[in-house]
């Protein structure tokens, strides 16, 4: 087994066998991470045979790992390690000095003997959320002028800087981006990717003691996503936002542990995960 770089003819079989776990991924998916870290994204390979895929994103001194898979009957035989030791190595060499990754619980054991400590569990919900009432919401749409804004304020309570992330989501068209405008700064932001009828809401950033904040944003962002087939993915441990996805018709798919080899890091804010791959 051997494992190489990803390159545009991989992935219909990535796509393929990601969608044998229902990742909803498309070939869009794989060129946007591809895009994001050329370098990044591995296929594992017994001779000419595409056996598994893994993807890895650096953000500064943050690596996430994401869409690590192998074909069903090559499993238990050392090739997910092979994939998970090669996404490591690659972002150790970008110098990142935490790698997180978002595990299946039954997985963690796994991911825990290369190093991985468990952090908090997030729950992922789908719904089709219809529009809130009118209210007075503080929330507004960013403006090319707020990019700038949103990242710094990413960076200081991510710690890690998700620059080429926050500006490909944002400045796609399709996409949606809210502030909570807070004296010279904000007090937080959450972002939306759509896809056709699909959409999943993340990331939200706020600061942690302003609930009402994220509320505004999560309702707004809904709002504007009514109708559509919307994932949110988020720590169980944020009860408001879980009641309003809960009274807005969400419910849970699946759970997942958040693991960090390093430090942890989004301690002191208010979190809903970009994405599974990308944290
Ligand atoms: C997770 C996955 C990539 C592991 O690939 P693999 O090729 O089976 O992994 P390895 O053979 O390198 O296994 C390494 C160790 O993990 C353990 N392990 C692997 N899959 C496991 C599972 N489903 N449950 C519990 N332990 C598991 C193995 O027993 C092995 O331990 P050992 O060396 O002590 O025997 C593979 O099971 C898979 O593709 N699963 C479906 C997709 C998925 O769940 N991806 C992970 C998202 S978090």
């Amino acid at each position: 087994m051997h494992v190489e770089k990803m390159s545009a003819d991989d992935f219909p079989f990535a796509v393929q066998l990601s969608n044998t776990m229902s990742w909803n991924m498309t070939v869009e998916d794989f060129e946007f991470i591809m895009k994001l870290e050329p370098e990044g994204c591995f296929v594992l390979f017994s001779g000419a045979e595409r056996l598994g895929i893994c993807t890895a994103i650096s953000f500064g001194n943050l690596g996430w790992i994401g869409n690590l898979i192998v074909k069903e009957a090559y499993r238990k035989e050392g090739a997910g390690s092979l994939l998970l030791k090669q996404a490591i190595a690659y972002l150790r060499s970008k110098q990142v000095a935490t790698i997180g990754l978002y595990a299946y619980p039954h997985l963690t054991s796994f991911y825990t003997s290369f190093g991985f400590k468990p952090d908090i569990e997030f729950l992922v919900l789908q719904g089709e959320p219809a529009a809130f009432p009118p209210e007075d919401s503080t929330a507004r749409r960013a403006q090319n002028s707020d990019i700038q804004k949103i990242i710094e304020f990413d960076r200081r309570f991510l710690g890690a800087d998700r620059q080429k992330l926050l500006e490909a989501i944002i400045l796609k068209a399709e996409n949606l981006c809210y502030i909570v405008p807070h004296s010279n700064g904000i007090s937080g932001y959450v972002a939306a990717k759509v896809y056709g009828a699909d959409a999943e809401v993340g990331p939200l950033v706020c600061l942690a003691n302003h609930v009402e904040a994220a509320e505004k944003l999560l309702k707004t962002v809904l709002s504007s996503l009514r109708g559509l087939n919307v994932s949110v993915c988020l720590p169980k441990k944020e009860a408001e936002l879980l009641d309003l996805l809960h009274a807005a018709g969400f419910r849970e798919k699946f759970r997942v542990v958040r693991m960090f080899l390093g430090s942890a890091l989004a301690k002191k804010c208010i979190y809903i995960a970009e994405s599974l791959e990308r944290g």
